[in-house]
């Protein structure tokens, strides 16, 4: 974790942006080959506008961040659009699949199969944006 925090300072380019994958992985994807020859994360961020938080924090925090909107959302009924998965989605979702998930190149899923982790969200939250995954799904006006 050192590492990955000293590495998180510079540029997030090349070996330093496999390595700090690696380290945010933990041993799982360490243990089987080095960074330099594992294929980079099809990660492809919005061309235009800016994350909820500054980059490099997202990168680091962005399951906490998801997990306090859910529980502020569920438990205490609390509802804000900035830290909702669906604006997430909105943005990230691919220019060509119009989805998160899917494929290697997708934003969340592609970096989640690098890095080995776990997403399990999407077999209930839509993985593309509301007015593309909604359209046959639910009528107008109806639940999102
Ligand atoms: C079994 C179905 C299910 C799974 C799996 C699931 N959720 Fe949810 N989630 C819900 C439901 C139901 C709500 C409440 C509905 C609402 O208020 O929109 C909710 C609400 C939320 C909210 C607050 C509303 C919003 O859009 O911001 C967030 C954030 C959230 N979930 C994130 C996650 C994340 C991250 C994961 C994966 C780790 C996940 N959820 C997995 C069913 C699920
Ligand atoms: C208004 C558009 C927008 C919204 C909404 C948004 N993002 Fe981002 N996000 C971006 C952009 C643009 C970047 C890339 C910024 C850069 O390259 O410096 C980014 C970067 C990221 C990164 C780092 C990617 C990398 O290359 O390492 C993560 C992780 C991330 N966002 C997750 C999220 C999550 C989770 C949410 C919802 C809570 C979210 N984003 C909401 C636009 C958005
Ligand atoms: C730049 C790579 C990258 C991107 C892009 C990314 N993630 Fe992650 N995500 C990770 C890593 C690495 C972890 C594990 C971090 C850890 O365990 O410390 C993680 C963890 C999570 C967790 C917690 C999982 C758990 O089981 O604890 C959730 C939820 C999550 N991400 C959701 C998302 C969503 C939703 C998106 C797309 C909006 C996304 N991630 C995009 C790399 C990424």
């Amino acid at each position: 974790m050192t590492l990955a925090r000293a590495l998180a300072g510079r540029a997030w380019r090349g070996a330093a942006k496999a390595a700090l994958v690696v380290a945010l992985a933990g041993s799982a994807l360490a243990a089987d080959a080095p960074p330099s020859r594992v294929p980079m994360p099809g990660v492809q961020p919005p061309a235009e506008g800016k994350c909820v938080e500054d980059t490099a924090f997202m990168r680091r925090n962005h399951m906490q961040l998801l997990v306090h909107q859910r529980d502020r959302t569920v438990h205490e009924g609390i509802r804000t659009e900035k830290h909702s998965l669906a604006n997430c989605v909105s943005c990230h979702a691919s220019r060509e699949t119009g989805r998160v998930t899917g494929s290697k190149d997708a934003f969340c899923e592609g970096c989640h199969r690098y890095a080995a982790v776990k997403l399990d969200c999407f077999e209930c939250h839509a993985d593309r944006p509301a007015a593309t995954a909604s359209a046959a799904a639910s009528p107008p006006g109806g639940p999102k």
